[in-house]
């Protein structure tokens, strides 16, 4: 295990509080990145004491596995222009930046208000694209991480905690 649900209810509690700081007086849109982000978006959200509402939006770039691919393609857009809209994208794990630095791009395009990312954990050793946070959670060594909406093709996402995937854990 490498961090439990009381540490992750702490860390999302104080994430809401300073978006809810952040954005005073205004109104959020949060875009969840499906699947992986689900169970933090919905933690997140009740953090925040704002005008709020969610869109979601679905890529594909690992495949069934750990290693990703290289190339994102989009699978799930808005349902809704975010034209003047305050967004923050909301990402389970931040890991080569390859998705973060796609979904930047594309949501620019709307011309938001504001564009802020929200990203539970942040593997930073594994940084290939210029791309940040403005609010992370956890900084993680360079493991596999599996629990609370984190997959290794598509199991283990409903772990209450997040825990490394052991070697050998993909044949079982
Ligand atoms: P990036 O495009 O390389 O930054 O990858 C981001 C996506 O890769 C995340 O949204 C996750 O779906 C997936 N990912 C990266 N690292 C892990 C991990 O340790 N466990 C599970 N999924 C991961
Ligand atoms: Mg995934």
């Amino acid at each position: 295990m490498l961090i439990t649900r009381e540490q992750i209810a702490a860390k999302v509690a104080q994430m809401g509080e300073r978006i809810s700081n952040d954005f005073a007086g205004e109104s959020l849109v949060l875009i969840g990145v499906l699947k992986g982000a689900t169970i933090f978006l919905a933690d997140l959200a009740r953090q925040i004491k704002l005008d709020t509402t969610f869109d979601f939006v679905a890529v594909s770039s690992y495949g069934n596995g750990r290693q990703p691919s290289g190339s994102v393609r989009l699978v799930k857009d808005i349902d809704r222009s975010m034209e003047g809209r305050n967004v923050i994208l909301v990402e389970d794990i931040l890991d080569t930046g390859l998705t973060l630095t796609f979904l930047m791009n594309l949501l620019q395009s709307h011309r938001p208000k504001s564009l802020k990312v929200a990203a539970l954990l942040d593997k930073i050793s594994r940084r290939t694209e210029p791309v940040h946070a403005d609010y992370v959670g956890f900084a993680i060594p360079d493991e596999f991480v599996v629990g609370y909406g984190l997959d290794f093709a598509e199991r283990y996402r409903n772990l209450p905690d997040i825990c490394v995937l052991e070697s050998g854990a993909e044949s079982r």
